[in-house]
């Protein structure tokens, strides 16, 4: 590639370095994205952003489950795929390395990477709609278990962000916050449609990050960033490695 030299420097002078990613990491895993493949998910004729909403969870959480242990089901046969486990092996190979995940699919710490700031939370926890005491499921769960909080008896539901809801602050501040301090900001396989996650792209490259996209197809960042990538997240990574000592 012809811009390799200068990506070269970019990567080696760079002493922090964020990655976003979305549902497209996850695609070579064969965990179906929201929005690809030019229409969205629906389920029983519902959008995907209107069965995980947080009206729904007060409306008809048996639904809501029903939803989300449909996906737990298909995600319980995926593995982490070339791009989950570079990214995991870079997590040691910079001063500073921030991995910020909209994807609630587990795979980049199934795939290695210890520190994993998960926007959305995670399709396998669960928590109290009550006292929101907080449960780690097994994959296998399936149906979902606990239905019922060990500590006030109330119903549980799961520990991830849905349309109409406020991300986690502490994991969003410091996502914010590490972005804003980023050299180099890597935005991979996300339609950069929902924010604030996508807001983060724009933190970095007004605080001076280089930007570098990863998507076979353009989205609203796209003009944000120095360089783009139109190809998968793992042929992509995987050409970016030779990069990284
Ligand atoms: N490699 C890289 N990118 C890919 C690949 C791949 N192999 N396959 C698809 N993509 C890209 C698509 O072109 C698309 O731009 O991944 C993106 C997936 O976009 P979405 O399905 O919208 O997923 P995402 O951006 O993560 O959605 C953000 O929206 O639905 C909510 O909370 C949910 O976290 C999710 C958020």
């Amino acid at each position: 590639m012809k811009d390799s030299p200068h990506l070269e420097k970019i990567f080696q002078d760079a002493r922090s370095i964020c990655v976003l990613t979305g549902a497209g990491i996850s695609a070579e895993s064969g965990v179906p994205t929201f929005r690809g493949g030019g229409g969205s998910v629906v389920w029983k004729g519902m959008p995907f952003d209107e069965i995980s909403s947080a009206r729904m969870v007060r409306e008809n959480l048996d639904e809501v489950w029903e939803w989300f242990d449909y996906r737990r089901n298909i995600l319980k046969d995926c593995s982490p795929n070339l791009a989950h486990y570079i990214l995991a092996e870079w997590e040691n190979k910079f001063f500073d390395f921030t991995l910020i995940t909209q994807n609630v699919d587990g795979l980049h710490t199934k795939a290695g990477s210890r520190k994993v700031l998960e926007l959305h939370g995670n399709i396998n926890r669960s928590r109290c709609l009550q006292c929101e005491k907080r449960f780690q499921m097994n994959e296998t769960d399936i149906p979902h278990k606990p239905e019922i909080c060990d500590e006030c008896g109330s119903r549980v539901r799961p520990d991830v962000v849905l349309f109409g809801e406020f991300l986690p602050i502490s994991v969003y501040q410091e996502a914010e916050r590490k972005s804003s301090q980023c050299d180099l900001f890597l935005i991979i396989g996300t339609s950069a449609l929902v924010y604030p996650a996508a807001g983060l792209a724009e933190v970095a490259k007004i605080n001076g990050a280089f930007l570098i996209e990863i998507n076979p197809e353009e989205t609203p960042m796209t003009s944000l960033c120095h360089k783009s990538f139109r190809m998968k997240a793992s042929q992509a990574l995987e050409f970016l490695r030779r990069f990284v000592r």
